[in-house]
């Protein structure tokens, strides 16, 4: 079975992986790629990995929607705000899987507090589905429409479900998370310039960020959150890998034998979750769909950390990892991506 796509954003950071991995695919077949300033290159122009692996150039969206109806699966890399245009629009025979903020949020306050706009489909939000596979597999796989989530939302929720779904939280829960550069695009901007970027590392959009709502959302979906949480964001001089520091207390003492047998319960059939001894760490997992786990405990006191490529995990592999669960594939399928060491 071969599954037609189309990558509507195609030249970006985000594109580029779907575009590494898709081509690659046994049972992935992309038909068109768009982008806006690069429209009419060669795929391999903007994209030097893929010299030689694709004939594929660039093409500008379509105007007539209704030619998508020969399609199966349309992937959404675009900036927040384009999606919820778009979606709506296309043919119901053709799945959507959308990698912006657009369709995970089920409240359109938060929504326009957090993204700066108003909400102009919340009647197709409240058909996707918010594609956490570990958490949320089973309502994947039938699903039309799939908001694929953040990648800082991913590392945390990861690293924090089986302790909500067990009930094992006492109070509030602080994520300290870092990023590496690609989490901004790749549209130069001057905090994401080389000469301020490498050596460099600094705190952004404090209590701001905007995957904020969706962790908490999806915790409460998970199991009874009420805790409060503090989440910071900071940037790394480094270009791939989100690593996050979660600080909790437990209502008894966990140590960390117990949590990793919790976490190791709670993931059996997850692939992708890997229990780690000690720190995990980015250079691990960079380039692959793998959010490394590990942790430290004193007391009550249990730390979570969990590192993942945030263009991978965090973004394009966790959406065909969604993919493949939605076309009746093994989840693994096109995914068994290693590292490099070093
Ligand atoms: N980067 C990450 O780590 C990451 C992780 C998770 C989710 N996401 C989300 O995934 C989405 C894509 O992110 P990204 O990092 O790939 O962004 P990006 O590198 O900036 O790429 C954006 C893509 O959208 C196209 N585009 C920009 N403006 C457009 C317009 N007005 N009309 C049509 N196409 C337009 C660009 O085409 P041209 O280059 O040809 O202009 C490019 O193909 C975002 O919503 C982002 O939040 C990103």
């Amino acid at each position: 079975m071969k599954i037609k796509i189309a990558i509507f954003g195609g030249s970006g950071y985000g594109g580029s992986e779907l575009l590494r991995i898709l081509l690659l695919h046994p049972n992935a077949e992309i038909r068109f790629v768009t982008a806006n300033e690069h429209a009419g290159k060669a795929v391999s122009e903007v994209h030097r990995n893929l010299l030689g692996l694709t004939d594929l150039r660039f093409s500008k969206a379509p105007e007539d929607f209704e030619s998508l109806a020969d399609l199966d699966c349309v992937f959404l890399a675009l900036p927040h705000g384009q999606a919820m245009d778009i979606a709506p629009r296309v043919p119901a025979n053709v799945k959507v899987i959308d990698l912006s903020g657009d369709f995970r949020l089920r409240d359109a306050s938060a929504f326009a507090r957090h993204y700066g706009r108003e909400h102009t489909a919340m009647n197709a939000q409240s058909q996707f589905i918010y594609g956490l596979t570990e958490t949320n597999r089973e309502v994947i796989r039938p699903a039309r429409w799939v908001a694929n989530p953040g990648c800082f939302a991913t590392a945390t929720l990861l690293g924090l479900a089986p302790l909500v779904a067990n009930n094992s939280l006492s109070c509030r829960v602080i994520v300290d998370a870092k990023t590496g550069s690609s989490g901004s695009g790749a549209k130069p901007a001057a905090n994401t310039h080389h000469p301020q970027r490498s050596n460099s590392f600094y705190a952004y959009k404090p209590f701001a960020h905007q995957h904020v709502p969706e962790i908490e959302q999806e915790l409460k979906s998970i199991g009874d959150w009420t805790n409060e949480l503090v989440f910071m964001t900071h940037s790394l001089p480094v270009a791939r890998g989100i690593f996050a520091s979660i600080y909790t207390e437990t209502k008894h003492e966990i140590g960390v034998d117990d949590a990793r047998a919790m976490f190791a319960d709670f993931y059996r059939d997850s692939f992708f979750v890997r229990l780690v001894d000690g720190s995990p760490d980015i250079n691990w997992v960079k380039t692959t769909n793998f959010c490394d786990i590990g942790f430290a405990a004193r007391g009550r006191q249990l730390v979570v950390f969990t590192a993942l490529d945030n263009l991978v995990k965090g973004a394009a592999g966790q959406a065909v990892q969604n993919m493949n669960l939605m076309f009746d594939l093994d989840e693994k399928t096109g995914l068994m991506l290693t590292g490099n060491n070093p």
